[in-house]
């Protein structure tokens, strides 16, 4: 994956397309707008869970690894959508959920009943809560990580959810059944996978064998992958310090990408304070051995948007700028508004955001329904404020589906209601965010020098994110106003020396303008 020319959109299987009428998303529904992804110029779509689950998070509470859940489709619905992602140059990437399981997981059922079944080991027991200093992920919904269990007689331990028992990867039947798990998964032709809670398994593998502090864990995963394609895809989901990323990646010897937490909240950081400089101390902290093509960058995702990376101080003005209301804000650290509303609906300053997101050197992601600007319900609990169905037209439950009754209401109404905010209006609309960020993405792709590490380049500014990368002799300068006003700017080398390969203003074609409008954006060639 060459960071130029690679991006991943993420998709809710149960909230993109009902294909079949009965108001569940489908994989059919998804393999019927591959047309529009190509479009768009997604490359590689992120599934999220689409397994028999207890339906109690996300799907992440597995039941059934290697069953798709059957309102979402079936096995051979699963292959129709691989090979025609496939046929249009699209790769598939799936969760692997091996953190915990559902209480409700045949392996915990039995685990539950006896003692003595090999399936008690999969798990982790205790007569009495261990005090190991272990925080809850979600407080204050849980208030700890041990439950009791009447019907084994003895505490579980669950990071996450009561419901989610967590798997103990230092048994090794249980890394077996991960690897079993990803090989079925690839033996259908997907591209890799997004290992869920990376951090938690390979503190529980250090149990087993404290080298690497538990990282062995990724390089077994990794030869397993390899064992069934030569390039395969392990993203991880790692929200910790920068410093760390190396020891996670290897050089792609054990996952081969992280998630970038750390720039994730230092970019809203630098949103919130309308202030860019605080990006050349960010980019500065990664080590060579977590270069940048190896960094998965995004806005907003599935989750909250935990902003853990941040000092107290730095996440109080990021909740004062985008989530100043208690009822924004979740688990004491994170914001559950979606993108656009964060950001006021305002076309010019969500493109902006994706267009620095898209500088710096890093495989973007973008969230289905984030190209359209889609809003958020806050009346819903937890994290479901920002899963709401994809908003395809103006007519009946949005193109979601063609059926009476969608299990979750697209949103109505007002400024982000579907009537008005869809993908059909904004694609016969230049000036749309649609038409702006699919802009963005294309010509990405012919700028290859973006696949390199950007040197961050005084422009003069604290409000312009600039960075230059040059490759093959070629230069590219992307210049990006993260503010409110019009900003000028001093080119390196002066102006006379610079193409525009693109820019958000009518009235950029003079570089020598040297200004950046609101909001504005360019990326210029020499
Ligand atoms: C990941 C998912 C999140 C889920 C958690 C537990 O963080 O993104 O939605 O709740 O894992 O599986």
């Amino acid at each position: 994956m060459r960071p130029h020319d690679t991006v991943i959109y993420q998709i809710d299987p149960r909230l993109f397309r009902d294909a079949n009428g009965h108001g569940w998303g489908t994989l059919d529904g998804i393999t019927e707008k591959l047309d529009y992804l190509a479009w768009l110029g997604a490359t590689v779509i992120w599934l999220l869970p689409f397994y028999r689950s207890g339906d109690r998070d996300g799907g992440y509470d597995v039941v059934d690894h290697c069953a798709i859940d059957p309102r979402l489709g079936d096995e051979a619905s699963f292959d129709r959508l691989v090979r025609a992602a496939e046929r249009r140059g699209l790769r598939v990437v799936t969760e692997l959920v091996m953190q915990h399981t559902s209480d409700r997981h045949p392996w915990f059922q039995a685990a539950q009943r006896d003692r003595k079944s090999p399936y008690r080991d999969y798990y982790i027991w205790r007569d009495q809560p261990e005090a190991d200093g272990s925080k809850p992920i979600f407080p204050p919904i849980e208030s700890g990580v041990w439950r009791w269990d009447a019907i084994a007689g003895q505490y579980y331990r669950h990071r996450f959810y009561a419901h989610e028992p967590d798997l103990e990867l230092a048994t090794p039947q249980v890394r077996e059944e991960a690897r079993r798990i990803m090989r079925h998964w690839l033996d259908r032709g997907v591209a890799g996978f997004r290992v869920d809670a990376i951090p938690y398994m390979v503190e529980r593998a250090a149990r087993a064998d404290p080298e690497d502090g538990g990282r062995w864990l990724l390089r077994e995963m990794n030869a397993e992958a390899r064992r069934a394609r030569s390039d395969p895809v392990l993203i991880g989901e790692a929200d910790i310090a920068a410093g760390e990323y190396g020891t996670y990646l290897d050089d792609g010897r054990r996952l081969t990408h992280v998630l970038d937490f750390h720039l994730n909240n230092h970019l809203f950081l630098v949103l919130a304070r309308q202030d860019a400089s605080e990006l050349a101390r960010t980019l500065a902290e990664y080590g060579e051995d977590a270069p940048a093509a190896r960094r998965v960058a995004w806005l907003r995702n599935n989750d909250e948007l935990d902003l853990e990376q941040l000092s107290p101080e730095e996440r109080k003005e990021v909740m004062d700028a985008f989530a100043p209301e208690p009822w924004m804000q979740l688990y004491h650290r994170g914001i559950r508004r979606r993108l656009a509303p964060m950001l006021d609906g305002d076309p010019q300053r969500i493109s902006m955001t994706h267009a620095l997101l898209f500088s710096l050197g890093q495989i973007p992601v973008l969230r289905f329904g984030d190209e359209i600007g889609v809003g958020d319900e806050l009346e819903f609990p937890e994290r479901e404020s920002g899963r709401t169905p994809m908003q395809w037209h103006a007519g009946t439950h949005a193109g979601f589906t063609d059926g009476p009754a969608p299990w979750r209401k697209p949103i109505a109404g007002g400024r982000y209601g579907y009537e008005r905010l869809n993908v059909r209006a904004q694609r016969q609309q230049n000036d749309s965010l649609l038409s702006r960020i699919r802009r963005l993405l294309h010509a990405r792709r012919h700028c290859e020098a973006l696949s390199q590490a950007p040197r961050i380049v005084d422009v003069g500014n604290r409000a312009v994110f600039a960075a230059l990368f040059e490759h093959n002799g070629s230069r590219l300068l992307a210049l990006v106003n993260v503010s409110a006003d019009a900003q000028r700017i001093a080119l390196p080398g002066g102006s006379g020396d610079f193409q525009v390969e693109l820019a958000s203003d009518v009235d950029f074609p003079d570089p020598a303008s040297a200004r950046l409008s609101a909001y504005g954006y360019a990326w210029l060639s020499a």
